[in-house]
């Protein structure tokens, strides 16, 4: 199963909550792949992984000049691998432009790795480019963070959208899984209106579970810390634990 986290503002807690589910499932004792497809490479040196002395990386497998298996790096969690960004990345998005079948390319070279881990978990960047297309049509879900901020729904019309064209022209099985509210702040009444506001986008679902604005999830990354090794028992590992338990009732409560 793959799951992309999609949101073309940034800043909105896509690579938080990427980083931190797919911990949270390799927690679990699932075997998780998390793909670092932001040129930024915050998801890998929030994972611990020096993307800025990687030789090779996602970059090498979409090009193809290395197998994705090749660039594929451990993380402190047993269960979790991150292919990682590293800064050529960046070039990904002007190299593919002429390329045929360029928005296949993350999906063609997943198919390869995708029977070995159960959830591959995908890092998008902050755009609706070449990138995030390739993100967007590798997917079976898309998970879109949400901040709790009113000026944050902006452009979530745009992103279904375009979602909704990436059903239509390539991938007919996208589903959105859901919207989860990030940096929610319950003595900002604010915070409660924005959730009110996301119902008109998501009718049906919405994660019950919200991630609480809490200073030790921005933090955790600079110590290469998913929440889970940076602070256990704190709040904020509790919320992405739960977040963690609704996504794998989403998908195999039916057994
Ligand atoms: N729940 C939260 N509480 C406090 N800070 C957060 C929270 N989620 C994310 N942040 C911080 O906000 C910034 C943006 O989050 P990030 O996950 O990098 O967003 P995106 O990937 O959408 O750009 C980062 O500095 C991150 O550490
Ligand atoms: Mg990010």
């Amino acid at each position: 199963m793959v799951i992309s986290v999609v949101n073309q503002k940034g800043g909105v807690g896509k690579t938080t909550t990427a980083v931190n589910l797919a911990a949270g499932l390799s927690e679990a004792g699932k075997f998780v792949l998390l793909v670092d497809l932001d040129p930024q490479g915050n998801a890998t040196s929030g994972l611990g992984v020096k993307h800025l002395e990687l030789d090779k990386g996602l970059y090498h497998a979409l090009i193809g000049s290395h197998r994705l298996h090749d660039v594929v790096n451990n993380t402190a969690h047993a269960g979790l691998r991150v292919a990682p960004a590293t800064p050529d990345l960046a070039g990904a998005n002007v190299e593919l432009v002429n390329v045929e079948g360029r928005e296949n390319k993350l999906s063609d070279i997943l198919s390869e790795v995708k029977h070995a881990y159960d959830y591959i978990i995908i890092d998008c960047p902050p755009s609706l480019g070449i990138l995030t297309l390739n993100g967007l049509v590798a997917a079976d879900q898309i998970l879109i963070p949400v901040q709790a901020e009113y000026y944050a729904l902006e452009g979530l019309g745009q992103l279904l959208k375009t979602i909704d064209l990436v059903r239509d022209n390539i991938k007919p099985n996208l589903k959105v899984l859901g919207a989860v509210l990030t940096m929610f702040d319950s003595r900002n009444r604010l915070s409660e209106e924005v959730l009110h506001e996301l119902y008109k986008y998501f009718p049906n679902n919405i994660f019950r579970s919200v991630i609480p604005r809490t200073v030790r999830l921005a933090e955790a990354p600079s110590f290469g810390k998913s929440i889970f090794h940076y602070e256990p028992h704190g709040k904020a590992a509790r919320s992405y634990e739960r977040l963690t338990r609704e996504f794998l009732d989403r998908f195999e409560n039916n057994n």
